[in-house]
């Protein structure tokens, strides 16, 4: 009324809100439930569609570099996060469309005829960008997912499979992690002596106790804990995790992130753990997401194969794996857990280091900001 735009027209909500098209009615016989089968498809994609809006915008920040300028990492974190309290609302999401019987959809599940689900574009580009792997993807009938999608569609698909994901950003900026350098802290190598020595004293002491069951079985847990650390500073067995999918991260990017683990109470280290744990979040959430899904599926359709083409319950329940996780590493972090007193100390240029803000390397200190 003064000359301002106007709620709707701001909005464009006529678009919007005119896009709810019953397939059932349009063939004479109109189904209740449909309407809110549409609503909630949409509402998924819209979130789809903000959470590949905020996941761009950091991919940006480390593709250009800004995240070598630590306040930047704030802004990341807060993105990251916010794509967290989106991925727990559509979590939860399924709730609202299960209030429909399977008898409801059932009704008008013959007019979907082959749309489904497996289409959506949104749901491949943002697995894409985070950085879903394409060859541990389940396939279905040999077919791969792209061939669900028509020409351009395709297309963008191949080229988000080619820009750098997630991950890979993530990596990168792992591998820089101060406190690596082989010539300056040298964590890795600290750490591998610091815990081979802690293991000969637990087994000097176990072998001290006399002979019984108990002794047995710390020697037996002591061997397990061995090995487990044998193969974390084996770096040719990293590579051979790593090409069997079983690891995604570098050998060095490993490094830091156990490292930022480690001492994260470090005042420089607490902004990036945060970081990996909210990553870990999305992973986790993305688990939950299909998880309900393919519950939902279950008691909509049975094991019916699915609009699609796949078999289905079947197909979507192998998807709920680690096949599909991608800061898998984030989470096996924790096999590499040790008693405080084996964590090597920070010598004083390093703690001084890490206490500070102030830019002791260049390539940690500019002034570019992101936008
Ligand atoms: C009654 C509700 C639903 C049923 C019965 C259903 C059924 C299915 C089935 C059977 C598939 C496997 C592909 C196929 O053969 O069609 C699938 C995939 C999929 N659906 Fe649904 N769906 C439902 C609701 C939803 C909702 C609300 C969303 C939100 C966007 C959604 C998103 C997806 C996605 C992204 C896939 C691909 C998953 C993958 O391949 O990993 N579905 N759905």
């Amino acid at each position: 009324s003064n000359g301002g735009i106007l709620y709707g027209d701001y909005l464009q909500l006529e678009k919007i809100v005119s896009a709810q098209v019953l397939q059932s009615e349009i063939k004479g016989k109109k189904i209740h439930d449909e309407h809110l089968f549409i609503v909630t498809h949409q509402a998924y994609e819209l979130w789809f569609k903000q959470i590949l809006y905020e996941l761009d915008s950091v991919r940006e920040i480390f593709i250009s570099g800004h995240v070598r300028d630590e306040r930047n990492m704030l802004k990341v974190n807060a993105r990251i996060h916010r794509i967290v309290m989106i991925f727990r609302l559509l979590v939860e999401q399924f709730a609202v469309l299960e209030t429909m019987t399977a008898l409801d959809f059932f009704d008008f599940r013959e007019y979907l005829s082959s749309a489904s689900g497996f289409q959506s574009l949104q749901f491949r580009i943002l697995e894409n960008k985070i950085g879903v792997s394409d060859n541990l993807r389940v396939s279905y009938n040999r077919r791969h997912y792209r061939d669900s999608f028509k020409d351009h569609e395709s297309e963008m698909l191949l080229a988000t499979e080619k820009d750098p994901p997630l991950l890979k950003l993530v990596e990168e900026w792992l591998e820089r992690t101060p406190g690596l350098e082989a010539e300056g802290f040298n964590f890795w190598e600290r750490l591998e002596i610091s815990i081979f020595k802690g293991l000969n004293q637990e087994k000097e002491r176990i072998e001290k106790m006399p002979d019984s069951d108990e002794k047995e079985e710390l020697m037996a847990e002591l061997v397990k804990q061995k090995d487990v650390f044998t193969s974390l500073f084996d770096e040719k067995r990293h590579d051979h995790l790593l090409s069997k999918g079983e690891r995604r991260l570098s050998y060095k990017a490993l490094q830091g992130a156990l490292m930022i683990y480690f001492y994260r109470e470090e005042p420089r280290f607490q902004v990036p753990f945060q970081l990996l744990t909210y990553l870990m979040d999305i992973d986790t959430l993305m688990t939950k997401w299909r998880y309900n899904h393919v519950c939902m599926v279950h008691r909509m359709i049975g094991s019916k194969a699915g609009t699609g083409g796949s078999s289905g319950y079947h197909y979507l329940r192998s998807t709920v794996s680690d096949r599909y996780k991608v800061f898998v590493d984030l989470f096996n972090l924790a096999n590499f857990l040790v008693p405080r007193h084996w964590i090597p100390k920070l010598n004083p240029n390093v703690h001084t280091f890490l206490y500070t803000a102030e830019c002791n390397d260049s390539s940690y200190c500019s002034s570019e900001d992101s936008d």
